[in-house]
């Protein structure tokens, strides 16, 4: 039992039940002791589900009788933030969603108590964790260093921002790729970018030109109202070249050979469960495995705070 983590959840909703829950479940040195939900009905369904003991509708009780050592708060980024800083504020180790606040200062602010606190932090940015584009990205830097990367990010019918207005499109949801662009070629010494509204009275469309402190480059590619998703990323170094998909596969190239190495995302992930290829159950490994070492998570709040900057920036740097 000492080598258990407790942790707790606040949230219930879609995506803990699809990518958090179902990955700790599967997890034996993890005992996920309570739950909390606003909904008693989702509280309780959720419970069942992934055999959670105990369900409440407050968050502070749950943590009062309950005592994890890690808390999970999943919720609409807009409406975790006083919900963190108790948490924070109790000294627990604390996961939460990506973006990791609607504004860069929220993040800092954020950061700054997690360190005061000594509490280890981490935010769920899965795509770094992706199986088939770690193992693409392993075989590009066995080569040598990154040169040029790419993230696309595409999506159809985007004309709305987030959570009825409350988080915009590129802090909510197109932080995926500048966060992955990060994790590619490293911080960013420069960028020009290119923010557009297409077909819709908020920002859906942000491309940028990045020069990464190593002299990479850096593409960022989005937009919200193209023909269908697609999220792919790109690593080139010295004559080797990867196309990764997380929902398909990785193609490798090298010295101009057509014949590619191709990766199955499945094959990769040694599953077909989407919380395993997609990277979920992975970062949540990682999260686990710092909780137990004491080590602060790569995405730690304090390193989500450069992603955020890197958000503002790609507003305020464009053409
Ligand atoms: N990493 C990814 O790819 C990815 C994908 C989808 C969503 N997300 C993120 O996951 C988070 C949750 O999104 P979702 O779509 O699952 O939201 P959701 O609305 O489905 O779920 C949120 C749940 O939180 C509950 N809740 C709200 N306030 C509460 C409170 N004070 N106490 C207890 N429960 C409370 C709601 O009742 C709801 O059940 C968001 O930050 C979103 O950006 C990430």
């Amino acid at each position: 039992m000492d080598n258990t983590v407790t942790v707790a959840f606040v949230g219930a909703g879609l995506h803990a039940n699809y990518a958090h829950y179902p990955s700790l479940a599967e997890m034996e040195d993890v005992q996920i002791v309570a739950l909390c939900d606003l909904s008693p009905e989702r509280a309780s369904a959720t419970a069942q589900r992934w055999n959670v003991p105990r369900t409440y509708t407050d968050y502070r009780q749950m943590l009062d009788e309950t005592q994890p050592q890690a808390v999970y708060i999943i919720l609409p980024p807009h409406q975790m933030f006083d919900i963190v800083v108790d948490c924070l504020n109790r000294r627990l180790h604390v996961f939460i969603e990506k973006p990791p606040g609607i504004t860069a200062e929220q993040t800092r602010n954020l950061a700054r108590l997690a360190e005061r606190n000594g509490c280890l932090t981490m935010v769920g940015f899965q795509r770094r964790f992706v199986p088939v584009v770690v193992q693409a990205r392993k075989k590009v830097e066995e080569r040598g260093a990154i040169t040029q990367c790419l993230a696309r990010f595409v999506k159809s019918g985007g004309t709305e921002a987030y959570y009825g207005g409350a988080v915009d499109i590129l802090t909510c949801d197109a932080i995926h790729a500048v966060d992955n662009l990060r994790w590619m070629g490293g911080e960013v010494k420069r960028l020009v970018s290119k923010v557009d509204r297409w077909h819709a009275p908020v920002y859906n469309a942000f491309n940028a030109l990045m020069e990464f402190e190593s002299g990479a480059t850096g593409i960022l590619l989005t937009n919200w109202v193209t023909g269908r998703r697609i999220y792919s990323v790109e690593m080139h170094a010295y004559n080797i070249s990867a196309y990764a998909e997380p929902d398909d596969r990785a193609l490798i190239y090298r010295d101009g050979s057509l014949e590619p190495e191709v990766i199955l995302n499945t094959e990769a992930a040694g599953s077909s469960s989407p919380h395993r290829v997609l990277g979920f159950y992975d970062e949540n490994r990682y999260f686990i495995d710092c909780v137990k070492s004491g080590q602060q998570p790569q995405t730690c709040f304090a390193d989500a705070v450069k992603t955020m900057e890197l958000v503002e920036r790609i507003y305020h740097e464009r053409l």
